[in-house]
């Protein structure tokens, strides 16, 4: 291998390395956005990743909707509709909202949902 594919090749590895680094800063952001609205709205009172509260723990749900075309649209509709939804216990109430009105942020916060496992 001569100097010169010797810097190519490093050159290379280097720009991988790099882009590697700043799509895992996007995904550390995206996620931390994603929990902190949860936190925000209140789901964490009765949701966690992995264990059952009130609500089911969003493992299961993200199980659930594996593979469903249309989990993003479901899920988006019962966290801004305030839909009924029935506790353990029998009764019913509307689900919570979450608090912001920003599709982005929704969205964002549904796919971190979906993709707990
Ligand atoms: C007062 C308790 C409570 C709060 C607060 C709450 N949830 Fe829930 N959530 C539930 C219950 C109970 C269910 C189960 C509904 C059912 O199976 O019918 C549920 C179900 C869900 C599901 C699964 C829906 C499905 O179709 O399987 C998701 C996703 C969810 N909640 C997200 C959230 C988010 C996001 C927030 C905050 C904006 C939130 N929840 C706040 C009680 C709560």
């Amino acid at each position: 291998m001569n100097f010169y594919q010797k810097t190519m090749i490093a050159s290379a590895l280097s720009a991988g390395v790099l882009a590697l680094g700043l799509s895992t800063q996007a995904v550390a952001a995206a996620d931390t956005a994603a929990q902190t609205l949860a936190k925000q709205s209140g789901c964490l009172k009765c949701h966690a990743v992995d264990k059952k509260k009130d609500g089911p723990a969003y493992k299961e749900v993200a199980a659930k909707y594996k593979g469903k075309a249309n989990a993003v649209e479901k899920l988006t509709h019962h966290i801004t509709s305030g839909e009924k939804v029935k506790f353990e216990d029998g009764h019913e109430e509307d689900h919570k909202i979450v608090k912001s009105k920003d599709p982005a942020a929704i969205k964002n916060l549904v796919e971190w949902i979906l993709s707990r496992q």
